[in-house]
């Protein structure tokens, strides 16, 4: 049993005070009855409700795909910057999604959303170990030594080694500019503070541009930077296992 107002409000019918609206309105009944207040409990598994005459169904766990943006912070608020929150309409952002894990400022790509909190302790938990890739362009060439010594660990300064890591040097290229590029993609599997660019300054390289591009098995696909997409039922089952 759920009161009908936190019903309304998973079912990202509106916020808390919208939804009481909605109720005083008389626009939400149960099996045909107008609600009357918002205390009113439910049966979510049998109950019909109504929202201006159309059934509502009940979703007691989203899951969305983001592609962050540089120049937002991963933050449910903040004074200075936007956040990724804002890029979310009310409706889903009243389903008291979070993100699951976290980007810096200037850091753009896959970032997953949700309101389940037992999955997002299990894909943070340091026992999970799930694979994250980042692109990075870099300031100097990556010297060729570092895929052996991300694969056996690296000192950034904290007690232990990072995890085994795997690093690909990708051809250097030149720019628009005629400036050389250089850039690799690695992938790691926990998510210490800055881990990317503390690893790379561990073998002289500062990051110049850092995009995540997947994470276990999500990928951002045609995603464009601040759009977001729900995950498929495919795509929930694999992250759950
Ligand atoms: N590692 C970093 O250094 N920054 C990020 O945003 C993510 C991983």
């Amino acid at each position: 049993m759920l009161r009908i107002d936190k019903y309304l409000t998973d079912c990202g019918i509106g916020t808390r005070s919208e939804v009481k609206k909605y109720i005083k309105a008389k626009q939400i009944t149960v099996n045909g009855e107008i609600v009357a207040k918002p205390e009113q409990k439910i049966d979510e598994n049998v109950d019909e409700v109504c929202f201006k005459g159309q059934p509502i169904t009940y979703e007691k766990y989203v899951y969305y795909l983001f592609h962050k943006p540089a120049g937002c912070v991963t933050a449910k608020q903040d004074n200075v910057h936007k956040t990724v929150m804002e890029y979310f309409p009310d409706d889903i952002r009243a389903k008291d999604i979070a993100p699951v894990g976290r980007l810096d400022l200037d850091t753009e790509g896959l970032l997953l959303f949700t309101n389940d909190g037992p999955l997002t302790h299990h894909l943070l938990s340091p026992t999970h170990h799930i694979p994250k890739t980042y692109y990075a362009i870099l300031d100097k060439e990556v010297p060729e030594t570092a895929v052996e010594l991300f694969k056996s660990g690296v000192d950034i300064g904290d007690d232990k080694l990072t995890l085994p890591a795997e690093l690909i040097i990708l051809p250097m290229s030149v720019n628009d500019a005629g400036d050389k590029m250089y850039s690799a993609e690695l992938t790691i599997h926990e998510g210490r503070f800055h881990q990317v660019k503390r690893m790379f300054e561990a073998v002289g390289c500062t990051v110049t541009y850092l995009k995540r591009i997947s994470m276990g098995t999500l990928t951002l696909g045609e995603l464009q930077k601040g759009e977001y997409r729900k995950l498929t039922e495919e795509e929930v089952n694999t992250l759950q296992k």
